[in-house]
């Protein structure tokens, strides 16, 4: 990785006092540092000592910038392989989750297309606000990197979540971050860097049927719509995928391996034989019973004017069983949970009982629309919390999912 440039916005906040350190770290590995300093950043450290350490004059003023002939702010955007946001203060997250542009480090962010790299530091009151998370929900699900705050003892006397990651935390981040390449924004360009290339991922989609007789069988109202936005998304990002779908009302997506079954068992069987693979997606809304006196010829009224019982026995459960395998386990290991009611709740405690990563949940109630319909309103909870995602289209919950995964496997 040579002649990387990282554009690096120093806000206010006390941990600015560690940004020259991180300033020669980057250094150290010969990419240079474009340093802009925020009017709350000048307070707490000095344009002289960036600039000195950076080697390169600080900018602080969009006014400055935008007499240049070119559009400079823009060029210095263009020009960054990754922008690093450190201190990252309670107000400068807000602006990036609004999409606000009132000065130049607030400007650069947004008219950047590069990968964000943050590192929040602030009080642990201010950190542990709801504002504040749910701007850090926004700005992950839009891609961007978090890394720490860490806990401890703060410079305002109180102690928790809130100081700024070391100096040589945020630096690895910044490596990991440039390894798998800036996540861009643009889909062309994500399809052009392939952060997921070289991966294997194996998503199951749709619902499954249990034969009852050859003409009946037992189902369930999943179209299959975000299991198949979800493989052509991981697609999109490089992925082999491989795609075990049960009779879904969409077309499965170009580009992936696609395996289709009818029943459970076969699903089942289906994944195991795609193993081994770096993550797999459970988005299939398997039947959980099957039909143990199933008949393989059409079943007739027989007069009596008695109804036939059907003897259900319990389908395996393919997401505890994946989740549950010793050293074939995925490393990620993803499940949905369409809810009606206390989403989080249950959703979390199905995470537990699974066994899985993370688990996508869905409100499924009367009157979303969401079961067979194009939009989807999800929350993501992983052994960190949950983290709800405002209502999107399918499209862009399976983008923002695989944007994740690639995040979680780099
Ligand atoms: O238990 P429940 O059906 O609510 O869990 C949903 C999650 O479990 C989904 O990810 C679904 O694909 C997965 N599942 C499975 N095999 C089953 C039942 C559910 O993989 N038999």
């Amino acid at each position: 990785m040579t002649g990387k440039r990282i554009l690096l916005i120093i806000g206010g906040g006390i941990a600015a006092y560690k940004i020259p350190q991180l300033i020669r770290l980057i250094r150290g590995e010969g990419w240079t540092v474009s340093p802009v300093l925020t009017r709350a950043g000048a307070e707490f450290t000095t344009a002289m000592t960036i600039s000195v350490l950076a080697g390169e004059a600080v900018h602080d003023g969009l006014f400055d910038i935008a007499k240049e002939a070119e559009i400079g702010h823009i060029r210095l955007t263009r020009d960054a392989d990754l922008v690093v946001v450190a201190p990252a203060t309670a107000d400068l997250m807000a602006k990036m989750a609004q999409g606000l542009a009132d000065d130049l480090a607030s400007t650069l962010l947004l008219a950047s297309d590069k990968g964000v790299l943050v590192a929040p530091a602030m009080n642990v009151r201010m950190w542990n606000h709801p504002a504040t998370q749910r701007n850090l929900a926004v700005l992950r699900a839009d891609g961007v990197a978090v890394i720490g705050p860490d806990e401890g003892d703060m410079a305002c006397g109180e102690h928790g979540p809130g100081r700024m990651a070391e100096p040589e935390a945020i630096m690895a981040a910044i490596r990991a971050r440039l390894d798998t390449g800036p996540l861009l924004l643009e889909p062309q360009a994500q399809v052009a860097r392939g952060v997921l290339a070289g991966r294997h991922v194996i998503v199951t989609s749709g619902p499954t049927h249990e034969p009852i007789d050859p003409v009946r069988y037992i189902a369930n109202r999943s179209s299959g719509a975000q299991g198949a936005a979800i493989a052509g998304a991981l697609r999109d990002q490089g992925a082999r995928v491989s795609f075990v779908t049960g009779p879904a009302a969409v077309p499965a997506p170009a580009g992936v391996d696609v395996i289709r079954i009818e029943t459970a068992r076969e699903m089942r069987d289906a994944v195991e034989a795609a193993l081994p693979a770096d993550a797999a997606v459970m988005a299939a809304a398997v039947a959980d019973w099957r039909v143990v006196n199933a008949v393989p010829r059409k079943m007739k009224k027989d007069g009596s004017g008695r109804p036939p019982t059907l003897d259900l026995a319990e389908n395996p459960d393919i997401l505890a069983w994946v989740s549950g395998l010793d050293g074939r386990r995925p490393k990620l290991v993803v499940g949905f949970a369409a809810e009606t009611d206390d989403i989080v709740a249950h959703a979390t405690a199905k995470r537990l009982r699974k066994g899985c990563d993370w688990i996508v949940a869905n409100d499924v109630s009367d009157g979303t629309g969401i079961m067979g319909g194009t939009e989807n309103a999800v929350t993501l909870i992983d052994e960190t919390g949950a983290e709800e995602w405002p209502r999107l289209g399918k499209d862009e919950v399976a983008r923002r999912l695989a944007r994740r995964i690639a995040e979680a496997l780099a």
